[in-house]
């Protein structure tokens, strides 16, 4: 459990949470491994706790009638999930799936209740990471709703560059890209159309990329163009 403990005061959300509360935490809540590709959570289940990510990613998908897969968001290390349901009763609003070997710390309703009331910090927090997720939400809806392809894959890159991305000066380094089929998920088309929009970017100059690496060139000017 010292590790557990060692993990949770590295999620900014609890690093001024004083010693005795992380060891609370600690003992209220559960360690599981998922495998690459375990399903974690199913839409529309009833929904009872709340996971924090210790290692590995994992995708927040809705399937289509036709079965086909719409990715949510991805999300990392010390990010957290599940909390729609916990807070308000419904049932789960999204499937989550591990895309790597993935170990969470599962905490249960009523003890995720208690720490929002004992620590209005961490409450403020939590509702920050919520707020920030509405802004990349719409940032898609909009790229989705009246954009075309090119608008679409920028608005996927710009939402990976502002929640991973490294800054030097005007430049975006985003390591760890997801595979285009799956950034084909989130921006609503082929895999086929993200190649030929991330290569035409890179031609434009606004992108230099390999492998799993993409350096924006000029942040501004991309902000700009797909926010
Ligand atoms: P819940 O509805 O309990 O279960 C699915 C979880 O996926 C949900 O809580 C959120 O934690 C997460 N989720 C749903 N939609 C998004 C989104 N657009 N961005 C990030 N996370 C999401």
């Amino acid at each position: 459990m010292e590790r557990v403990r060692e993990a949770l005061k590295n999620i900014p959300i609890f690093e001024e949470l004083p010693e005795e509360s992380i060891s609370k935490i600690v003992n209220a809540g559960n360690i599981i491994k998922y495998k690459k590709d375990d399903i974690i959570l199913i839409e529309n289940d009833e929904g009872s706790s709340l996971f924090w990510i210790l290692k590995g990613r994992v995708k927040v998908v809705r399937m289509s009638d036709d079965g086909k897969e719409v990715i949510l968001n991805i999300l990392g290390e010390n990010e957290f999930f599940g909390e729609m349901s916990v807070l308000d009763g419904y049932t789960r609003s999204a499937s989550v799936i591990a895309m790597d070997n993935a170990e969470l710390f599962i905490l249960r309703r009523n003890t995720f209740l208690k720490l929002l009331r004992d620590y209005p910090d961490i409450t403020i927090k939590i509702i920050q990471t919520i707020s920030k997720r509405l802004r990349r939400a719409n940032l898609k809806i909009k790229a989705l709703s009246i954009g075309n392809s090119e608008q679409k894959v920028g608005a996927v890159l710009l939402q990976f560059a502002l929640d991973y991305g490294n800054y030097i000066g005007n430049t975006v380094k985003i390591e760890n890209l997801p595979i285009q089929q799956e950034i084909a998920k989130m921006a609503g088309t082929s895999r086929e159309t993200v190649s030929r929009v991330m290569s035409s970017m890179q031609k434009k100059g606004l992108i230099e990329y390999k492998n799993d690496c993409v350096n924006i060139l000029d942040f501004q000017k991309f902000r700009n163009l797909y926010k």
